[in-house]
């Protein structure tokens, strides 16, 4: 029998097929699933991630209630010209912290990975108010609102205790202090204790005003995004 024959054996077959089917795709699932078993840990620990600090976790959820995934990803493929024009390809462990995570899946806008340190904050903030006045083309929405909601950080430890229930390692010390350090983030600039618990947070007024609003806590998680892995330093874990 030929070997076309006895594909047209298997192909007349529906029940054959199948079975045959079957068995094709169980051996490709099981190559691909089975070792996920015995890794303990699929993402690769890198220096410099931590939990985000309280603020910057209220931009995040501004970030989300306002849509901005809906023309923002965060996530830089490593092809050459994303990484040319947004810098280092994202890692996994750079999302680690993220529940849910953003990265997206349209780019109306570009992506936002590592847009922390680009820009100065007056820039978020002129953008943020008007995108059209820093950029004339640009069809982002205004979210001026922003700059008149003030928050006090007071539900702020309730949202790390329930992202430290899904495996955010926030300390008890951290969701104590979680009220103060929302406030202090953006009004003290002396030596507070946040930098201790949240290395490399960015201490400063966000937006030009003394009291604590919600354009603050996104424009201090703005800022952040992709700046906590120090690239010059960083080289892949090529044991896995
Ligand atoms: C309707 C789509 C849309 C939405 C929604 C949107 N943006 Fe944008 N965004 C854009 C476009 C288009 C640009 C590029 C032009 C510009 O800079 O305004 C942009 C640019 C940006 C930039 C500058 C990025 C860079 O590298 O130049 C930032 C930061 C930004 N957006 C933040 C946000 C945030 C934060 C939100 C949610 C509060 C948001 N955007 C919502 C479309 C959008």
């Amino acid at each position: 029998m030929s070997f076309l024959e006895k594909h047209k054996k298997i192909e007349t077959n529906a029940t054959l097929l199948l079975a045959l089917s079957f068995v094709v795709v169980s051996i490709g699932g099981i190559v691909e699933i089975a070792p996920l078993f015995y890794l303990e840990n699929t993402i690769e620990d890198v220096d410099g991630m931590r939990p985000y600090a309280p603020l910057e976790l209220a931009g995040r959820e501004i970030y989300i209630r306002e849509g901005c995934y809906n023309c923002h990803s965060q996530m830089i493929r490593p092809l050459r010209d994303e990484v040319e024009r947004y810098g280092h390809y994202s890692l996994a462990a750079e999302s680690q912290y993220d529940h849910p995570f953003q990265w997206g899946s349209k780019r109306t806008g570009p992506d936002l990975a590592r847009v922390g340190g680009r820009y100065s904050d007056e820039w978020h903030y002129d953008h943020l108010i008007s995108p059209q006045s820093v950029v004339p083309e640009s069809i982002m929405p205004s979210y001026a609102f922003l700059a008149d909601v003030s928050i006090d950080g007071g539900r702020i430890g309730d949202l790390m205790a329930t992202h430290r229930f899904v495996g955010v390692p926030y300390t008890d010390e951290m969701i104590e202090n979680a009220r103060f350090d929302f406030v202090e983030q953006a009004t003290d600039f002396g030596d507070t204790g946040i930098t201790d618990r949240y290395p490399g947070a960015q201490q400063r007024d966000f937006d030009g005003n003394p009291e604590v609003t919600e354009m603050d806590a996104l424009i201090a998680y703005l800022q952040m995004l992709g700046t906590l892995v120090d690239f010059s330093t960083f080289t892949p874990d090529e044991s896995r």
